[in-house]
């Protein structure tokens, strides 16, 4: 068991308002972990804090750490946590439209200084997404919804994260392209952490090994994926 993230008592808001309360996550190798609730429950402001952004929303951690490794990592800036191997996917896919497909995995892997290697991850990306090898030459502002979705995700892989954050990655996808996109992440486990937030419940928990459920800022109810679906409560509390 070696656990990659952690927070404990994390506690952070926007202008004084506490947003998200008291809370404790965390993250082994080896394994996807969601985090599901409504709309406006906090989701996002976890993701923020996790990844250092939190402060260009006008928000700050009131209280409580994040550790990467056991070691603190609260107030790193996003690029430290690039380099420690801490990559965000935030939601509906960003990607530079006016690039192509290409330019857009060169400039996922921007902090990667040797070109040799660059392209030898852009490769690996490139056998696991073979949709994306079609696409190449393509500028990714035509891509569809589904397929700039996979762009975005193979841009975060270009740095073979040790921690994969991912916000709302189903949305506005087709069910196809939702199975495609989880069944990779099952694959890219194998090698590193995942951290995924859905208002989908049952779709995410069927993928993923644990699930913690927040509602109001809080979390109500957390275990293993199976328990988790197996109880009533928890489609009360979405
Ligand atoms: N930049 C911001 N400034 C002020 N309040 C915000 C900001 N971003 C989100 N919030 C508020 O924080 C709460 C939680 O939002 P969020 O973390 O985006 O929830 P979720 O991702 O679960 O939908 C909401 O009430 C939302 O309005
Ligand atoms: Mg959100």
């Amino acid at each position: 068991m070696s656990i990659l993230l952690e927070t404990k008592n994390l506690t952070a808001g926007y202008k004084g308002m506490v947003v998200i309360n008291k809370i404790d996550i965390c993250l082994e190798k080896n394994e996807i972990v969601a985090i599901v609730g409504p709309n406006g429950s906090g989701k996002t402001t976890i993701l923020r804090s996790l990844v250092g952004i939190l402060d260009e929303y006008g928000g700050e951690i009131y209280e409580g750490n994040i550790f990467f490794k056991g070691k603190k990592i609260n107030g790193k800036k996003p690029y430290e946590l690039l380099h420690l191997g801490i990559v965000f996917v935030p939601d509906s896919g960003r990607v530079f439209r006016s690039m192509s497909v290409f330019e857009n995995l060169e400039m996922g892997g921007f902090i990667i200084r040797e070109k040799k290697k660059l392209m030898r991850k852009i490769e690996e990306v490139l056998e696991l997404f073979p949709i994306l090898k079609e696409l190449l030459n393509r500028r990714a502002g035509n891509l569809s919804a589904g397929e700039r979705q996979i762009l975005s995700l193979g841009k975060a892989l270009v740095l073979e994260p040790e921690v994969l954050i991912l916000d709302e990655p189903s949305a506005g996808l087709s069910p196809n392209y939702v199975k495609i996109l989880f069944e990779k992440l099952k694959e890219i486990k194998n090698k590193s952490g995942i951290i995924v937030v859905e208002q989908n419940a049952k779709i995410v928990l069927e993928y993923a090994d644990r699930g913690y459920v927040i509602r109001n800022g809080e979390i109500k109810l957390e275990g293993k994926s199976k328990e988790l679906l197996e109880k009533e409560d928890i489609f009360k509390l979405l």
